[in-house]
């Protein structure tokens, strides 16, 4: 009973640093496609909310993986059960609406905008950086593959770092409250339950 009700508390204690993060989704696309997603890359820890919010043009929020960029993820590897946004059209910016994305892996997260994807429309959450699969190799693989085939052989030099510039990209986590939609104040109201729901097992 006394570790049950450290672990509730614990739980409630993870449940109320949870934060959103927000992704703007759109900016000024056509002319360049690598301001679609900002930022493009995140970091977001197992409970976090990444909200893409479309505010602008045509584009989704697409998961896929690193080999096949511009493809949803389910297709070609149908154990990963990605988000898929749908195009969200937003009709000049008057019809802006979101996808909340609930963090339950600490693996990278691969994203992409059907729209612009072989333009390098894509990002990434938990990227590491030090690894083979960085976002850089990331949008280089959107660009070459144009979401027309997988990576096989040609993903090793595909994938390499560039070893330029790769550390000027930004890695922030924004946190806010609130949103524009229910779906996002369902997460919300959900996760602002939870401590109380905890707190009341506790006393
Ligand atoms: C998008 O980019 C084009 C070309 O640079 C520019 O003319 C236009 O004003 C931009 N639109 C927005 C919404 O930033
Ligand atoms: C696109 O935007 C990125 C980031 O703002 C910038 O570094 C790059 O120069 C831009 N590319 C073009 C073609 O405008
Ligand atoms: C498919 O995804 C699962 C879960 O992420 C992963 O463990 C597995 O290695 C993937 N399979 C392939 C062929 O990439
Ligand atoms: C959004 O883009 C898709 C694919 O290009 C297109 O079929 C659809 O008509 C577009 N919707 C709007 C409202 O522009
Ligand atoms: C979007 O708004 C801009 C500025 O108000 C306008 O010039 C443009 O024609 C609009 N585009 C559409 C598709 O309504
Ligand atoms: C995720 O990472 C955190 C911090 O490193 C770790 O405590 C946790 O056990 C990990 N969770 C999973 C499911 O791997
Ligand atoms: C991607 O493929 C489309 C359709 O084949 C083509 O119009 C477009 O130019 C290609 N984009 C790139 C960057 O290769
Ligand atoms: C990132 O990748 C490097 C190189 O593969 C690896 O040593 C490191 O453990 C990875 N970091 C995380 C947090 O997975
Ligand atoms: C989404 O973007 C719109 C327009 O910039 C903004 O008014 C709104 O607050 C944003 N939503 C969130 C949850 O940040």
């Amino acid at each position: 009973m006394r570790s049950f009700a450290l672990v509730a508390f614990l739980s409630a204690v993870v449940a109320a640093s949870a934060k959103q993060i927000v992704i703007t989704v759109g900016a000024n696309t056509t002319a360049n496609a690598s301001t679609i997603f900002s930022p493009a890359e995140v970091t977001a820890v197992i409970g976090d909310v990444v909200l893409f919010n479309f505010t602008q043009g045509n584009h989704s929020a697409t998961q896929s993986t690193f080999a096949s960029p511009c493809i949803p993820a389910h297709d070609t590897n149908a154990t990963i059960n990605g988000f898929n946004s749908g195009l969200r059209p937003t009709n000049n910016g008057t019809a802006i609406t979101n996808l909340p994305v609930t963090i339950t892996t600490n693996d990278t997260i691969w994203f992409y905008d059907i729209a612009t994807c072989a333009l390098g429309g894509v990002g990434g959450i938990n990227v590491n950086e030090s690894s083979t699969e960085t976002l850089d190799g990331f949008i280089r693989n959107a660009i070459r593959l144009n979401g027309t085939a997988t990576s096989t052989s040609a993903s090793a030099s595909a994938t390499a770092p560039s070893g330029t510039g790769s550390s000027t990209r930004s890695s922030t986590s924004a946190s806010a409250t609130g949103g524009s939609n229910g779906a996002d104040r369902a997460v919300v109201g959900a996760l602002a339950a939870l401590p109380m729901a905890l707190i009341a097992l506790v006393l």
